[in-house]
């Protein structure tokens, strides 16, 4: 574990928690980082204590003089090679597959993440268990929703924010005469990811259930990290080509022309895996080398074959009153064909998850100090 007088010198003084350094208002930083002198360095370092009496550390800084008190439980649980501050590159942003329990069906077997809309909406430890099933699992099933036109985007502002897009504030899932896209019809829909042609796509995904009829239409998720794990370990070059390969996804209509350029499966900065997009619906025409693309269509197939293994596919049927949120940058949804004969009808919207683990970061915030 490196010591206070071993960290390095602008790491240490962008921290000062000083009125000088940060308003004390809201603890922005108040400087540049090259406002710092040139040289800068710890002269000696004193036994202090913080402002509210905590044991802490007083660096004195030259060649300027500025004196920075950090708390000792601040700097045991920052200091670079402190087993606190976890390990290598230090704790995760929450999003990627260090940050999540990956899953299978028969891993959640026995707990399926669900809540009662009512207990959710009047009991904070409720709502926060279900946000954190959202972050942990990649989704929540809410029960016993209103059956009320646009509720979902009632559901939507529990956590945070609508994300409106040419779809509208809210899109219908039903059987349409003129479908744009074959999510409005009876047909099957494999394993997706929505919207991969929107850049920066939307992150979570509401469905809520308000007829459903019709013979068919049963939902499945499968958890797309644990599928682009699987590929990783049973044929890494695979898994490597489809974090590299950008691909073009589309989406036209007579309105809109949509195009992303991305990757499959996405790794965040320190090589983990962050972000799953997977549609068959809009895939356009990659162009690149013909080696490329041979390795591509290889990987994609091998990727697609895993996605669709049954024991990956968690299957239930969505009853009126149920509300699945879901993060769209992992898991995929599906559903089974069903009889346009019969009245089948949800309506969605897409939200971010940002929003979400804000809001459970302040029920937790809540809780703690309560
Ligand atoms: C969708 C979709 C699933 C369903 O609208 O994006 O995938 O159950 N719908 O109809
Ligand atoms: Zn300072
Ligand atoms: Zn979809």
């Amino acid at each position: 574990m490196s010591t206070v007088s071993s960290a390095p010198p602008l790491w240490l003084r962008d921290n000062c928690p000083c009125a000088d350094c940060r308003d004390p208002r809201n603890g922005q930083k108040l400087f540049q980082i090259t406002d710092l002198p040139a040289g800068l360095a710890v002269e000696t370092v004193l036994d202090a204590l913080t402002a509210d009496g905590a044991p802490a550390r007083e660096v004195v800084w030259t060649p300027d003089g500025h004196r920075s008190v950090y708390a000792d439980t601040w700097l045991d649980a920052h200091l670079p090679g402190s087993p606190a501050a976890g390990p290598g590159n230090g704790p995760g942003d929450g999003r990627g597959e260090d940050d999540k329990e990956l899953w299978d069906a028969a891993g959640l077997a026995g707990r399926f993440p669900e809540a009662e809309w009512a207990a959710y909406t009047a009991d904070p430890a409720v709502a926060a268990g279900a946000l954190e099933s959202v972050m942990r699992f990649g989704f929540v099933l809410l029960r016993g929703v209103p059956l009320r036109d646009r509720q979902v985007l009632d559901v939507a502002r529990t956590f945070g924010f609508v994300r409106e897009t040419n779809y509208g504030e809210l899109f219908e899932v039903r059987v349409e005469a003129d479908p744009n896209n074959l999510a409005f019809t009876g047909a099957r829909i494999t394993p997706h990811t929505d919207n991969p042609y929107r850049d920066p796509v939307p992150t979570l995904q509401l469905l809520h259930c308000l007829v459903n009829a019709a013979q068919g239409g049963d939902s499945g998720l499968v958890d797309g990290f644990h599928a682009a794990a699987l590929l990783r370990a049973q044929d890494p070059q695979a898994y490597e080509v489809l974090t590299r390969v950008p691909v073009p996804f589309t989406f036209t209509d007579d309105r809109t022309t949509l195009v992303a350029h991305r990757p499959l499966i996405g790794i965040d900065p320190t090589g983990r895996i962050r972000e799953i997009r997977f549609n068959n619906r809009s895939i356009g025409t990659l162009r690149r080398p013909a080696a490329e693309l041979e390795a591509f269509y290889a990987a994609y197939r091998r990727f697609g074959a895993l996605l669709s293994r049954p024991e990956l596919r968690l299957e239930f049927r969505l009853a009126p009153g149920d509300c699945l949120i879901f993060d769209n940058t992992r898991l995929l949804h599906a559903r089974t064909a069903f009889a346009e004969s019969g009245e089948r009808h949800l309506q969605g919207a897409y939200a971010d998850i940002d929003g979400l683990a804000s809001t459970l970061a302040v029920l937790r915030r809540k809780a703690v100090t309560a």
